[in-house]
């Protein structure tokens, strides 16, 4: 089990209060949210987005880890109560500032980004989490294919306990000439993907 001990109070206690509602609110679990949070330490990434916000719980980890390399977060959420509770969940983590939690459907909002990087308004991504509507995944890699810089990560969720319903997903990436692919046996199974 991994401590909390890197947290500031306020956060540690977010995160423990979330972690008694985890199940409600689809959150990964405390290993796999520990592992993203190393991974972006170790990978210095700057540029991170996730799809799939819920209450904020992972994201806490993910801007965590991006306080430590000076980058910030882009989440994606189409419910917009979940998009509310996780503001306060940031704000109350004093990591608000360097997160941008977006309201709307993943595969608009990802064509908006597009535009956005094309046009120089925003940079390219570093590292995306996937955590969004299963059956999407390989939707949602169309789109964040052109988002990823080269030696850029994929990490996806729930590969191995809902695999019928990311088959498409795990089967482009496997096929993929850029791309090196590695699942990864925590809870839910997490599809790691490093772009060459
Ligand atoms: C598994 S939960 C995310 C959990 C979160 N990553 C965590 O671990 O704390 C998935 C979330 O994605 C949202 N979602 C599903 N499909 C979406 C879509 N197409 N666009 C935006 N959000 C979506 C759901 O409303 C839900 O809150």
């Amino acid at each position: 089990m991994q401590s909390l001990c890197e947290f500031s109070d306020d956060t540690k206690e977010v995160l423990l209060e979330l972690e008694k509602t985890r199940k409600d609110f689809w959150n990964v679990d405390r290993a796999t949210a520990n592992f993203l949070n190393m991974l972006i330490k170790i990978h210095n990434s700057k540029n991170v987005l996730e799809i799939g916000t819920s209450n904020g719980y992972s994201g806490i980890w993910l801007a965590d880890a991006l306080k430590h390399t000076g980058g910030k977060l882009t989440t994606i959420e189409f419910w917009d109560k979940r998009r509310s509770v996780a503001q306060e969940n940031f704000k109350k983590c004093g990591l608000d500032g360097i997160i941008d939690a977006r309201l709307g459907s993943a595969l608009l909002i990802l064509d908006e980004m597009r535009g956005e990087i094309e046009q120089g308004i925003r940079d390219s991504f570093d590292f995306i989490f996937i955590d969004a509507n299963k059956p999407e995944y390989v939707e949602y890699f169309h789109k964040i294919d052109p988002l990823l810089k080269s030696g850029g990560i994929i990490a996806a969720d729930n590969t191995i306990s809902h695999a019928k319903k990311v088959e498409p997903y795990l089967k482009e990436l496997l096929e993929h000439p850029s791309y090196q692919n590695q699942m990864l046996n925590f809870e839910a199974g997490l599809f790691l993907s490093f772009k060459i």
